[in-house]
């Protein structure tokens, strides 16, 4: 509702465009019906083994967690900010500290490891090099710099 504003960042159309907003989307693919094959999964799209990952409804668990989450969301915003209901309103919203209080978490980037680690089937140990070179399964500078989505009109 409020985050769609090119004033401000438009972090709702930067999401939809990248790769989150298609986690669950992904899961009807070849290549995820080849590794749920493998795990004797027939249908990732329905298995919480896989979807513990790629929905926030599921939320790190292999049920779903909030009804009201659309599991074809795939990863939204409060996979990694936190659950919004408590710090959603504009008055809190305006304070960062008081969002933190309410359960926003900050930095977002300390959420990245629920689901970026080695327990991932398709886990590649060298999906990125490090700056000084070394290969590594996760980058968070790197992997955060092709989903930023911040707001122009403040200055971090
Ligand atoms: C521990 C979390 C986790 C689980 C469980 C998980 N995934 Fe993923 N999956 C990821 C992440 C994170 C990525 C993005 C690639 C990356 O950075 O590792 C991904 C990417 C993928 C991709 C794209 C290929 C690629 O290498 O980017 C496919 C296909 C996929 N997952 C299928 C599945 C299927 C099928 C299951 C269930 C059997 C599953 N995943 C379970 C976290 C997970
Ligand atoms: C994959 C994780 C992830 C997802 C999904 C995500 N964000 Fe973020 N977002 C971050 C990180 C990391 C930052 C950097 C600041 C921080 O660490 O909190 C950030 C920053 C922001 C900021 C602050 C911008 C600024 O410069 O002040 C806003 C607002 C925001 N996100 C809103 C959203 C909204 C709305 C959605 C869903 C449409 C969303 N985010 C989805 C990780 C995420
Ligand atoms: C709830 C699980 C979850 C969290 C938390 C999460 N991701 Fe992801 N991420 C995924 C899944 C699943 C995919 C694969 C989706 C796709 O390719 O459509 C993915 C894909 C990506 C990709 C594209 C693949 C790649 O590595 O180039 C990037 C970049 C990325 N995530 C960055 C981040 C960053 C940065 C954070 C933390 C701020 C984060 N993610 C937090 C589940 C998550």
């Amino acid at each position: 509702m409020c985050h769609k504003k090119d004033l401000t960042g438009n972090q709702l159309a930067i999401w939809q465009a990248g790769p989150h907003a298609k986690a669950f989307e992904l899961l009807a693919s070849d290549e995820a019906k080849a590794v749920g094959a493998k795990l004797g999964i027939e249908n990732p799209q329905q298995s919480g083994a896989c979807l513990k990952c790629h929905s926030t409804a599921y939320n790190g668990t292999e049920e779903v967690q909030n009804e009201l989450i659309a599991v074809e969301d795939g990863v939204q915003c409060e996979s990694c900010h936190g659950a919004g209901k408590n710090y959603k309103s504009k008055q809190i919203m305006e304070d960062r500290a008081q969002c933190i209080e309410n359960g926003m978490v900050y930095p977002a980037t300390k959420s990245c490891a629920k689901c970026h680690n080695d327990a991932s089937p398709t886990w590649k140990p060298d999906r990125y090099t490090t700056k000084d070179g070394k290969p590594t399964g996760f980058d968070v500078e790197q992997a955060f710099d092709k989903i930023k989505h911040p707001n122009p009109a403040k200055a971090e």
